[in-house]
């Protein structure tokens, strides 16, 4: 076999980076174990009873599922006992989940998204984990605080996502660029398939839920007739492809070319700030967009400069193609005057 895995790859690819440290690679090589067992399960699901929800309702006010529980659990589970981490943040827990005083502690901050598009799961449609890592800044020993954790995404170390669709994908980033590994399930391990991505300057796909139409002001409106219309550096429209799994519509839009737009629902008190999440969601696809040269805003500036407030905090999201997200925020200047 001369492919190569994603452990080589991190070691000969990052060699000169601080990355490159063996508690790095064993941090990601957890997180790869964690994945693989969440991929495994996603893929029986609808054989054992895996599926459906739980009757609970998270932190974000929405219905927990069983696979949302199940990915959560393995990994917490796995990642605090990695004996790399100070503290870990999930999308399914009020606040940061603090390493055990029994296990061994580093200096790294872990925040994920356990599953997203989890309410696609029941169709066996695309789900994904995404994570987004961060080095503490503070020197103490202490268990790390909200603080710690609380980091503008342009300080994350890597990023990346699991994505358990027709094959299960791999793609990361330390800062060198994004790599995509596609997972070879005879051999059980993540293969290099997709070195270097670079996504195109300009898309011709545009993703919305385009439903919120009548909650959207008028700079929204208008930049997504943009795409749709024959007026614009196309001169034809875009293709519109909108899964409801952010993760899958990235990394389609990644590879195409594209743009995926959640804005703010000015009319709907409960979306004030849109829906996605800054730390779980927007920061680490921000991160690996950047490096592929795209560009990701809420509409008035970077997504990886917001400083955050809150761990759960929500955020209007622009993200993919440079030129496109460009027109995005030239629009929403022009209607801000
Ligand atoms: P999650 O499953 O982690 O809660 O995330 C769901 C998100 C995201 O994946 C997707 O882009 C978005 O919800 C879809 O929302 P709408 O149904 O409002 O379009
Ligand atoms: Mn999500
Ligand atoms: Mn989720």
């Amino acid at each position: 076999m001369r492919q190569v895995t994603v452990t080589e790859h991190l070691l000969l690819h990052q060699k000169e980076s601080p990355m490159a440290t063996g508690r790095f690679t064993s941090m990601l090589n957890e997180l790869i174990l964690a994945a693989k067992i969440i991929s495994r399960e996603v893929n029986k699901a609808g054989l054992v009873d895996v599926l459906g929800l739980t009757g609970e309702v998270n932190v974000q006010g929405e219905a927990v599922r069983k696979l949302d529980d199940y990915a959560n659990d393995i990994l917490i589970y796995r990642m605090e006992r990695a004996g790399v981490l100070c503290a870990i943040a999930s999308e399914e827990n009020a606040d940061v989940i603090e390493i055990p005083e029994n296990m061994p502690q580093g200096d790294y901050i872990l925040i994920f998204d356990p599953l997203d598009g989890s309410s696609n799961i029941d169709a066996n449609v695309n789900v994904g984990t995404i994570f987004s890592i961060y080095r503490r800044k503070s020197n103490c020993k202490c268990g790390a605080t909200l603080a710690d954790v609380l980091q503008k995404g342009a300080d994350q170390v890597a990023a990346g996502y699991f994505l358990y669709g027709t094959s299960t994908m791999m793609v990361y980033s330390t800062g060198r660029g994004v790599h995509g590994f596609t997972m070879d399930p005879s051999v059980g391990e993540f293969l290099l398939s997709h070195p270097d991505i670079k996504t195109p300057g300009t898309g011709k796909i545009y993703s919305v839920n385009e439903a919120y139409w009548i909650y959207w002001d008028e700079a929204t409106r208008e930049a997504v007739s943009y795409f749709k219309s024959t007026d614009n550096s196309r001169g034809k429209p875009y293709s519109q492809r909108y899964i409801g799994s952010l993760v899958a519509d990235f990394h389609r839009n990644l590879l195409y070319g594209g743009i995926f737009l959640y804005p703010a629902d000015m009319q709907d008190p409960k979306k004030p700030r849109g829906k996605l999440r800054l730390m779980c969601e927007a920061n680490p696809l921000a991160f690996l967009i950047e490096q592929a040269g795209g560009k990701a805003t809420d509409g008035e500036i970077d997504i990886l400069q917001i400083e955050p407030s809150e761990l759960h905090q929500r955020v209007p999201l622009f993200i993919g193609s440079r030129n496109d997200v460009d027109k995005v925020m030239e629009i929403y200047r022009k209607h801000k005057k």
